[in-house]
């Protein structure tokens, strides 16, 4: 039996856009996924995350290379790998708002072949763990995004799959709920289960994952355990977050420190985000209290820190490689 959960071997896909162009969707793509694991797939928009997900639960073909879901090929062995693998993607496709929770999740139990003596017990389990046993038989169309993304989850566990993909599966879900959701990953990796994660939550791939790859523009940038990450992007180095600044004071800020200090603002939150070596870090740290700026925490390199320095050149759009 394969150790693997997911491997990708040389895998491309290129979708034909207006007219004769085309877009690399994924280039040269190698993965291997070890079973029992879980793994986020972190990236910007239009890296090619959706695509690898879509190509490994078989509803996208690759138009190279290879792609076996626990030792079973997605294209010569597609109903195989259908069997094994459990999908959740973000938004509300897939739902059916005029059926009631309990009534979609019958539909998927017997599209997925669940036996019907076993149907009703499964879903009872399902809509208990995931919070919307109230909420059964009430119209999915009632339920708000975040109950809608629980509903998605239980949808992707009702064949009881050895391998879960989740495809921005928080997305819309309140802060309390996406702390559940970390429960329920941590809980399905002890049942034995694979995750791939897919999340621009840097601080929830940090929490849940064994190992992370990175991907741009259709093309592996960097991968490992969380830590390892951290430790190689800190490599004695220190992090220094500075509360409270608007865009003009982060300007003067970064004006004042020494030229190969990168800084990072948020202007949703007011931080400036340093990671600095070890050495400089006090004198940043003075001269940001110099500039009267007195919440200055510090600490080690987050996985949103080694995301900025592999990715943080992106501007946010989606610029998927024409070919
Ligand atoms: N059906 C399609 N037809 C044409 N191009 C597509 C199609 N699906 C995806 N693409 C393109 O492939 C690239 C990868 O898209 P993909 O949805 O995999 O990105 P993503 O990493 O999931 O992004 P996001 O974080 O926004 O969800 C993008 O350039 C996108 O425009
Ligand atoms: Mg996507």
């Amino acid at each position: 039996m394969t150790s693997s959960a997911l491997r990708a071997q040389s895998l491309t896909r290129v979708f034909r856009t207006r007219g004769t162009s085309h877009r690399l969707a994924l280039d040269a793509i190698d993965l291997d996924l070890p079973r029992g694991q879980v793994h986020g797939l972190l990236g910007p928009n239009g890296a090619g995350k959706t695509t690898l997900c879509r190509i490994a639960c078989t509803v996208l073909t690759p138009s190279g290379g290879t792609v076996e879901v626990l030792g079973h090929d997605v294209v010569s062995d597609a109903d195989e790998v259908r069997r094994r693998v459990g999908i959740v993607f973000g938004g509300d496709r897939g739902l059916y708002g005029r059926l009631s929770a309990r009534e979609n999740l019958q539909f998927w139990c017997a599209m997925h072949g669940v036996p019907r003596r076993a149907t009703a017990a499964r879903i009872d389990e399902l809509l208990e763990r995931l919070g919307l046993a109230s909420r059964a038989t009430d119209l999915v169309e009632t339920f708000s995004r975040g109950m809608k993304q629980r509903l998605h989850l239980a949808r992707g566990l009702v064949a009881d799959p050895p391998l879960l993909l989740l495809d921005e599966p928080t997305i819309g879900m309140d802060p309390v709920s996406a702390l559940e959701f970390r429960t329920l990953v941590a809980e399905l990796r002890a049942e034995g289960r694979t995750v791939l994660l897919t999340t621009h939550d840097m601080a929830e791939a940090q929490a849940l994952c064994d190992t992370v790859t990175f991907i741009d523009d259709g093309r592996i940038v960097g991968s490992g355990t969380p830590g390892s990450l951290r430790a190689l992007q800190a490599e004695g180095g220190v992090r220094v977050r500075i509360h409270g600044l608007g865009t003009e004071a982060h300007s003067t800020l970064v004006s004042h420190l020494p030229d190969d200090i990168v800084g990072e603002h948020d202007p949703a939150t007011g931080c400036t985000d340093l990671v600095v070596d070890t050495r400089a870090a006090p004198a940043v740290v003075a001269e940001a209290l110099r500039l009267g700026h007195v919440e200055v925490t510090t600490g080690p390199p987050t996985l949103q820190d080694v995301y900025l320095r592999l990715l943080g050149h992106r501007d946010g759009t989606d610029r998927g490689m024409a070919v």
